[in-house]
């Protein structure tokens, strides 16, 4: 954990222009940067930057945020990785919070697991091409498989000697910790003579496997000569779960956002022969079957994936293999077969990168409509088979989750199978329910498992890195989800400013802010806020007020003295021009004048900011993304119109929070009405004489409340209470 006055500092020195100046191109325009979007594809800019906000958002994909949502996205990093990232980039220390003594030596063991396969990662690189042996070996077999030296450095390529202590020598002499390298697997440890050593890889290529992060959690080694095993792997460790890693996840992340497309191939070599094609949106799976992690990890970063297999038989029934899952994560899967005999890598050394690009565009297949035709293909006239082929149709068409999507692959099996869509159709609704409560069931157990996990092995917290999931179920639960958005969304942006004065029972009179005026508001009808992350994030501007109140006093202190400097800068200039009494004191006025109207330009905007400076980098997930949706949906006055009329901007805002907050809070209320006006309307039906006129005279009251609702709405007046 980083305390709280370390994560105030990280978020105050990061700089948006300086951090997004990492990734995009920005030129200036006006008060904010542009630049081309470095989360999609694009030809015209639509990615901005507002330094005034420390923001940045895309007008066309919608991402951005603060600079710590930035990298977060950008790197695929947790919040708190995200925090280190850009506590390195401006020299700020870093402590931690005190661990446990277990959760250190568990941190200890991670990270020294980790040094050791940096070093021996690092070490192998080297002795690749600054050995005789690693050039005319190592080198050497790489350059015959056609691997460029671009790739070789991109994928941190190596070579271990193959005198069997190479390693251990070094690590020797270098103070290595032994134990950490054998226990990741680079060194073995003799059975015959305890506490001697040898080196696992020797006489192999190394591929290092780099986590999301680009740490190297894992090697795999190729043998050269034609041994027993083609490769050997690093084995599992505290840093290390085969099934939750995918090879070249770290070198393809940003492209697969940018493309929004991952290609998923089997094998190192497959990786690197499609990235050399110019396709650097690829993983590998490394030989084994797709895991519900590796489908999270991707999921971070696109919705699409292409499977890229062997046209032979083993490579089609592999295709097959992992599809109901992909479907239940809600992603879009394609499969490309190459031609029979063929893997990536050898596709790619025996074609140009352009004609690779076109076969992999042309013969993307739809992964149902692939299913379909191949099982169908193999049944030939056998009932049973056909049947067979049919349910295992029906099968993946009952995991997707989204019910549009279902029944347009269920007309189109439907004409693939020759089998009627009723019958289909029948068929999947029949397992849908099965296959929702299985996977109820399965998110539980790994729920129970991940807390297990979690508790043995402390790690930051990456749950943020699931995309949100708004699905329609979800927001039928909260029919009140677009009013409570609104009003939310307008204390993000105006929650802190004032609203109007109110009198207590005793006499005394107090300002409230905008967020208070609102929970005063609906607390009245005995509302709140449903949508948990509203909820939380509306709490969260309630208890700004405080930090306001104290900081804002710190702020009117600098902001005083910064006026005294300007006026004095400007008093000074004044005097040393040559001028007559009249026009010095009109000059000097002017300077008054100028200067007092910037400094109450930013005592605004240090309030109309605040909420947004002080949530935009919060560490809880719900709020960071509801406060930076607000923002990113905000639409900025025209440029033109700022420039001509500085003081009206201002007071226009005030103006249109005055009208827009209460009008909104109206709007909910009103809707609420109207659902216990319905909701009553259907308890009158089945009820005696006696009660339905008590149910009768309820309604009335409700209908005149929303009589007098409806005419304040009308009016647009906000009643006399806030004038
Ligand atoms: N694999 C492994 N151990 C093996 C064989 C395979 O870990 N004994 C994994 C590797 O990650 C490998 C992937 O499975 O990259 C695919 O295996 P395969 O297609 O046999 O190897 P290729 O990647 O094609 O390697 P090469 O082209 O060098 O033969
Ligand atoms: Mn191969």
């Amino acid at each position: 954990m980083i305390d709280k006055a370390t994560v105030q500092k990280i978020t105050d020195a990061a700089d948006i222009v300086e951090v997004v100046s990492d990734y995009v191109h920005l030129i200036r325009r006006g008060r904010n940067f542009v630049g081309l979007c470095p989360f999609h594809n694009e030809k015209t800019p639509s990615f901005s930057v507002n330094s005034v906000r420390n923001f940045c958002y895309c007008f066309s994909c919608k991402k951005g945020g603060s600079p710590v949502n930035f990298i977060m996205e950008k790197e695929g990093l947790s919040y708190h990785d995200a925090l280190l990232h850009l506590a390195a980039k401006y020299n700020i220390k870093v402590e931690e919070k005190e661990l446990s003594d277990d959760e250190r030596r568990q941190l200890n063991e991670r990270e020294s697991l980790m040094v050791a396969n940096e070093w021996a990662a690092s070490h192998m690189e080297k002795d690749l091409r600054d050995t005789e042996e690693g050039r005319s070996i190592g080198l050497q077999y790489l350059y015959q498989r056609g691997v460029t030296d671009e790739a070789i450095k991109k994928f941190r390529l190596g070579y271990n000697l193959d005198g069997g202590h190479a390693l251990v020598d070094a690590a020797k002499l270098e103070a290595m910790d032994i134990q950490s390298l054998t226990q990741v697997g680079v060194l073995g440890e003799s059975q015959k003579m305890p506490g001697s050593y040898y080196d696992r890889f020797r006489g192999r290529v190394i591929f290092p496997v780099l986590n999301a992060s680009g740490k190297v959690v894992a090697l795999g080694g190729r043998d050269l000569k034609g041994g027993m095993a083609k490769y050997i792997n690093s084995p599992e460790s505290a840093i290390y779960k085969k099934s939750n890693e995918l090879y070249g996840i770290f070198q393809a992340k940003s492209e697969i956002a940018k493309q929004d497309c991952c290609y998923l191939v089997e094998g190192y070599m497959d990786v690197i022969g499609m990235w050399q094609a110019g396709m650097e949106n690829v993983v590998a799976s490394s030989g084994t079957a797709l895991t519900d992690g590796q489908i999270a990890m991707i999921h971070r970063f696109t919705d699409n994936i292409t499977l890229i297999y062997d046209g032979d038989a083993a490579g089609i029934k592999a295709s097959l293999r992992g599809i109901d899952m992909l479907l239940a994560h809600k992603m879009n899967v394609k499969v490309l077969l190459l031609p029979d005999g063929h893997d990536p890598d050898s596709f790619a050394r025996e074609n140009t990168p352009e004609n690779f690009q076109r076969y992999v565009k042309e013969h993307a297949t739809d992964i149902i409509r692939f299913k379909a035709q191949v099982l169908l293909k193999d049944v030939g006239d056998d009932p049973q088979r056909r049947t067979n082929a049919i349910e295992s149709v029906v099968q993946s068409l009952a995991h997707i989750p989204d019910k549009v999507k279902r029944i347009v692959y269920i007309q189109e099996c439907s004409r693939i199978l020759g089998v009627g869509e009723e019958v289909i159709e029948g068929a999947v609704e029949k397992l849908r329910s099965n296959v929702v409560e299985q996977q109820r069931r399965q998110r539980q157990n790994s729920q129970i498992d991940s807390m297990d996990q979690a508790a043995r092995n402390p790690q930051p917290d990456v749950s943020h890195q699931m995309r949100p999931s708004k699905s329609r179920e979800m927001l039928e639960d909260y029919p009140f989800y677009p009013f409570e958005r609104t009003v939310v969304y307008q204390c993000v942006r105006y929650g802190i400013l004032d609203f109007c004065e109110v009198e207590f029972d005793d006499g005394t009179t107090d300002m409230i802010n905008v967020a208070e005026y609102v929970a005063d508001e609906i607390q009245t009808d005995e509302i709140w806020f449903t949508f948990p992350a509203f909820a939380k994030t509306f709490n969260q501007i309630l208890d700004l007020r405080d930090d306001f109140a104290n900081e804002r006093v710190t702020f009117n202190v600098s902001l005083e003295k910064e006026k005294k400097k300007m006026l004095k800068a400007g008093y000074d200039e004044i005097a040393a021009k040559d001028m007559s009494m009249e026009e010095i004191r009109r000059a000097e006025r002017l300077l008054e004048d100028s200067v007092g109207e910037e400094i109450s330009k930013r005592r605004f905007e240090f309030a109309r900011y605040f909420v947004e400076q002080k949530l935009s980098s919060h560490h809880d997930d719900d709020v960071r993304r509801t406060v930076t949706e607000a923002m990113n949906e905000e639409q900025p006055l025209s440029n033109i119109y700022l420039r001509n009329n500085p003081v009206s901007e201002r007071k226009m805002e005030i103006d249109r929070m005055r009208v827009l907050v209460p009008r909104s809070v109206l709007e909910w209320k009103n809707e609420l009405l109207n659902q216990r006006i319905k909701s009553k309307m259907k308890q009158l039906q089945s009820l005696d004489p006696v009660s339905q006129h008590e149910i009768l005279l309820e309604i009335q009251a409700l209908m005149e409340k929303r009589g007098q609702l409806g005419k304040v709405m009308g009016d647009r007046t906000i009643g006399t209470k806030f004038k």
